[in-house]
């Protein structure tokens, strides 16, 4: 269907970096740690290998048996294979593929309205139709119009089967009194699970469970001077013994910026594709110290205005990540002529590349004045705002 490169890593050069190349010149390509067995190469099907060791790359040509080494990666990708990988026919090849393998069965997906489980829904629907039943948890962490916002798009513009649990109250009274950030990840985790594999059991007659796994989360590659390191899948703790399904990953196979071009191929709206990145745990770690029903709304509100008025500024898109957070104190202002105590909230915006470093996003003053003034003004139960200028690292992106 379209030509296949295999880059091999012998942990001394860029095999990311070269694969990503390959594929930005529209020619598939996958990376096989040195380690890998002739069989599982062959099953990639490659049409040319390439070496990477230290400088060079080094190719080998398949049909006809040579190998060379070379820098000029245009002329030898060129000369041995064809540029035919498009987003719409990786598309259609992946819409068979999942219809092969489901046949006549069901399949859950836990849905968040995040990037990559709105582009596997999207995809397995096209495959399989009502066969795809999602579940979206909302647990009370959200923000401000996000769980309706994703029941309309889903339920009623591409009419998905999709179940919306409402787990609000059981979430936020395990929260009650829990101010440990490491507890409260942990308590958020454990009942998301158990939240969505309940609603899970209860659809019946599911035979494969889809996540929106994608390639960096299992690429191996090989680092120098180590042995071959795996990443271990992150999405969804390991099945409970009772459930027996089959994981369907279709995008195990594509990188960040490779699951958005899908998803604008499959149609989903920009403004969903571009969304800045957004923490499972949600809200409940912006709100440092208690985590309670009216501290989240007040966040919610701070939270929306921020994000308002980096849009009507158009700078949404610039941005890598923007986000507000209450502090736990309280402090004293004036407003309508009365004193208050109220809370106090941090706005950051930053840009990264992959999160593990960021630098902030510099707002001009006459950006943060009329955002703090319009803080202040709307939501009565804020009283100051304070702006969080600290680099990752080593001030990690969220607070907790
Ligand atoms: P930190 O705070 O570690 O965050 O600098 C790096 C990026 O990861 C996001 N983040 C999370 N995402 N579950 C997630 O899915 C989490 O528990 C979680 N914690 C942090 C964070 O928003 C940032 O983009």
């Amino acid at each position: 269907m379209y030509d296949r490169v295999a880059v091999i890593d012998y942990g001394k050069g860029d095999a990311v970096g070269l694969a990503r190349s390959i594929r930005s010149r529209g020619i598939y390509s996958r990376i096989f740690p040195y380690t890998v067995s002739k069989e599982r190469l062959a099953e990639c099907k490659p049409k040319l290998i390439i070496h990477v060791t230290d400088k060079e790359f080094e190719y080998i040509n398949l049909a006809h048996e040579i190998s060379y080494p070379s820098t000029d990666l245009n002329d030898v990708l060129l000369s041995h294979v064809q540029a035919n990988w498009t987003m719409e026919r990786y598309a259609e090849d992946l819409i068979l593929q999942i219809r092969e393998t489901v046949g006549r069965k069901n399949v859950l997906l836990g849905l968040s309205g995040g990037v990559d489980s709105s582009v596997c829904a999207l995809l397995i629907h096209k495959a399989v139709g009502d066969r795809l039943k999602c579940v979206f948890v909302d647990h009370g962490l959200l923000r401000k119009d996000e769980g309706a916002t994703v029941k309309a798009l889903f339920k009623e513009t591409y009419r998905i089967n999709l179940t919306y649990v409402n787990a609000e109250e059981v979430f936020l009274s395990a929260l009650k009194g829990v101010t440990d950030p490491e507890e409260k990840r942990k308590i958020i985790g454990r009942l998301f699970v158990d939240t969505f594999y309940e609603a899970g059991r209860k659809l019946g007659d599911i035979s494969f469970l889809a996540q929106g796994t994608i390639y960096p989360d299992i690429v191996e590659s090989v680092q120098p001077g180590r042995t071959l390191a795996v990443k271990s899948h992150h999405n969804v703790g390991g099945l409970p013994e009772d459930l027996s399904w089959e994981l369907l990953e279709p995008l195990s196979d594509l990188f960040k910026d490779e699951v958005r071009a899908l998803g604008r191929v499959l149609g989903l709206p920009e403004v969903l594709l571009g969304r800045h990145p957004f923490p499972g745990p949600g809200l409940g770690v912006r709100c440092i110290g208690e985590v309670t029903k009216e501290r989240l709304d007040t966040l919610r509100e701070v939270d929306a205005i921020f994000i308002d008025e980096i849009r009507k500024a158009n700078l949404y898109d610039e941005i890598w990540q923007a986000l507000a957070t209450l502090l736990p104190v309280k402090s004293v202002g004036v407003k309508d002529g009365k004193r208050v105590y109220e809370e106090v909230c941090t706005l950051r915006a930053v840009n990264s590349v992959d999160a593990m470093s960021a630098s902030i996003y510099p707002f001009t003053g006459e950006f943060m004045n009329r955002t703090v003034l319009r803080i202040l003004n709307e939501v009565p139960t804020v009283s100051r705002v304070l702006w969080d200028v600290s680099p990752k690292p080593p001030g990690t992106i969220e607070w907790e």
